[in-house]
């Protein structure tokens, strides 16, 4: 599918989609917008009474146009969670979470007394984002290193974490890298299929034993609504027949990551286990660092996006007090309806015996 094609199914459905309104929306969320948002409204206030001075709009003005900016900001700040569900004694593992969406996911579970783990590539940024949870938390938060594009680090950070927590309850699947040049994995997968799909398919095969141990459990899939004009390349798995375009890639690995949510809940049928896919929302953090001024992009349309807390939101959600849904994919604290392509049980099931096979053949 041309890369217009699918920026045109993802706005269509951010713009038109209206399962995300509901009353608990406007109804809740309120003071953890406020607290989040406090200095922005500082901003927002002075650029308005300037406005309003230069157009002689006066007080009333600056009221009522703050007023409207700051609903428009609560709307594009996305769902909240409100669970105030605690987390003591339960194990937590969350990849990519030294930056952006992750580190807030594991700073809002540490808060709620969980034993963190930091699964990550970069042990030292790692180590930082370590000390600032703690900091926060005053929780008990632990780094492995994990790199999602080599089999080896996958399956030497599942066997340190097997001797160091014999139980683990949630399993956060949140690593991801957007629109990067037509690079490969260690393993020779292309990038972000490898990293998004394959690399998180293999930890989390890994991670299941620890997780079944009968307490509740929940394995949750960062995904994103790009897999709207995604499609799974069978044929054409490193892009030779179509050309590799770096957009489409990354669309097809998240269109896997919503198709492996669906495949591993009938795998879990009968089991204490819920599993999520989720679109965290449009966030500012440094997902976009692989498009040409992808971060000075961000700084424009910052008012329109979310910040990584919020962004978190909907992970958190999942990891707290969601249940599992029949649709599997949740947006701004709420089920959604994905891409037809990913509710087909049997292109669920073929990406599953696919992307086994291919890592068995791949470690032998
Ligand atoms: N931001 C958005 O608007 C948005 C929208 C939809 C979906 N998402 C999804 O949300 C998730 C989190 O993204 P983000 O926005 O927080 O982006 P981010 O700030 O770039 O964070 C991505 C994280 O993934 C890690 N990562 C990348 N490749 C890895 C590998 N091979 N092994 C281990 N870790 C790896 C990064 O580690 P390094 O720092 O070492 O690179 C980083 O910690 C991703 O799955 C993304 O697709 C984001």
């Amino acid at each position: 599918m041309p890369k217009s094609d699918i920026v045109l199914k993802v706005y269509k459905k951010l713009l038109f989609s209206t399962e995300w309104v509901s009353l608990e929306f406007f109804a809740t969320g309120w003071p953890a917008f406020f607290q989040e948002e406090k200095n922005r409204f500082v901003t927002i206030f002075l650029f308005t009474s300037l406005f309003c001075q230069y157009f002689d709009l006066g007080i009333c003005g600056t009221f009522w146009i703050s007023l409207l900016l700051l609903f428009f900001r609560r709307i594009f700040a996305g769902g909240f969670c409100n669970s105030t569900k605690r987390l003591d004694g339960q194990v937590v593992v969350v990849t990519g979470s030294n930056t952006g969406i992750g580190k807030e996911t594991a700073k809002d579970l540490s808060a709620r007394g969980a034993t963190v783990v930091l699964a990550c590539r970069d042990i030292v940024k790692a180590g930082k984002a370590a000390l600032e949870i703690r900091a926060a938390t005053d929780g008990d938060v632990e780094v492995l290193k994990l790199d999602l594009a080599s089999f080896v680090s996958i399956r030497n950070f599942a066997e340190k974490l097997k001797k160091k927590y014999p139980k683990v309850h949630i399993l956060i699947n949140n690593a991801g890298i957007m629109t990067c040049p037509n690079w490969k994995t260690e393993d020779g997968f292309e990038m972000q299929m490898g990293t998004n799909h394959f690399g998180h398919f293999l930890l989390t095969q890994l991670v299941l034993p620890l997780m079944k141990h009968g307490d509740p459990a929940r394995i949750i899939t960062v995904s994103s609504h790009g897999h709207y004009g995604g499609k799974i390349p069978f044929d054409d798995w490193d892009y030779v027949k179509q050309g590799y375009d770096p957009f489409v890639a990354y669309s097809n690995s998240k269109a896997a990551n919503v198709l492996f949510t669906r495949q591993l809940s009938k795998e879990l049928e009968g089991t204490q286990i819920q599993v999520f896919a989720l679109h965290p929302g449009c966030v500012a953090t440094e997902l976009m660092r692989h498009i040409p001024f992808g971060s000075y992009m961000m700084l424009t349309i910052d008012f329109f996006v979310k910040t990584p807390l919020e962004g978190a939101q909907t992970t958190i959600h999942c990891a707290t007090d969601a249940i599992q849904h029949k649709n599997l994919y949740f947006s701004d604290c709420v089920p959604m309806t994905p891409s037809d392509l990913v509710m087909d049980d049997g292109v669920a099931k073929k990406l599953w015996e696919v992307t086994e096979s291919m890592i068995n053949k791949t470690s032998q």
